[in-house]
């Protein structure tokens, strides 16, 4: 049997998903014993991360997050599960959604506690990027979704463009510049 896979030019959903459960340890948490927003943020990094590995079985690197809501307070001692899978391919990138459950462990109550949106860049060696298959939605919730990453997409490139038009703005005032002695 063959190790190595064949790239196919189209994926679904479904096999994009992957999921995740870590502990939330005393190291995770902040001094009121709540998991602290950057772990939960780098949680979120590595499970948005494997779904973009299983649609592109590239190197990826992460380009944007956004969309992060913080719904509710993680506890120490809690379970953390995440679930991806990819909204939507475009040319080089794809748009991963992230929902993540907290979990009491001693009553097995399980909440929504966040959501995020990432944008993931599949690239070669040199850290080129380079093509992913596209998408397939099947599912109503997967074409729904996959519609609203391009309308994310749009609200991404008016908001980069605006913020390189005011940084140019900025760089040309000198009243914004000092020398530091
Ligand atoms: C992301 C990166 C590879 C893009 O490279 P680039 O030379 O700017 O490439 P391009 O402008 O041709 O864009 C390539 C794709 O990335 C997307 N992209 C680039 N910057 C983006 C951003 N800030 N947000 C969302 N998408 C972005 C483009 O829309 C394009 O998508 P498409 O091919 O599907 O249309 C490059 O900026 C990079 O390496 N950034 C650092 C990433 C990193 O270190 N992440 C943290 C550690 S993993």
């Amino acid at each position: 049997m063959s190790t190595t896979e064949t790239i196919p030019a189209q994926r679904t959903v479904a096999s994009t998903q992957s999921e995740m459960t870590e502990i939330v340890l005393p190291n995770d948490t902040n001094t009121l014993g709540n998991l602290l927003g950057g772990r939960l943020m780098h949680f979120i990094d590595l499970n948005g991360a494997m779904a973009a590995y299983r649609h592109s079985r590239t190197y990826i690197v992460t380009a944007a997050m956004d969309h992060i809501d913080f719904i509710r307070p993680v506890h120490l001692g809690d379970l953390v599960t995440l679930k991806s899978s990819v909204n939507r391919a475009f040319t080089s990138s794809m748009e991963v959604g992230v929902k993540v459950w907290a979990e009491n462990t001693q009553t097995g109550v399980q909440c929504h506690v966040a959501s995020a949106y990432l944008v993931f860049v599949a690239i070669d060696k040199n850290g080129r990027p380079v093509p992913v298959p596209q998408l397939v939605p099947e599912t109503a919730n997967e074409i729904r979704r996959h519609a609203d990453a391009l309308l994310r997409r749009e609200h991404r490139e008016a908001e980069s463009a605006r913020r390189k038009h005011e940084r140019y703005a900025t760089t040309a005032n000198e009243d914004d510049c000092t020398v530091i002695k």
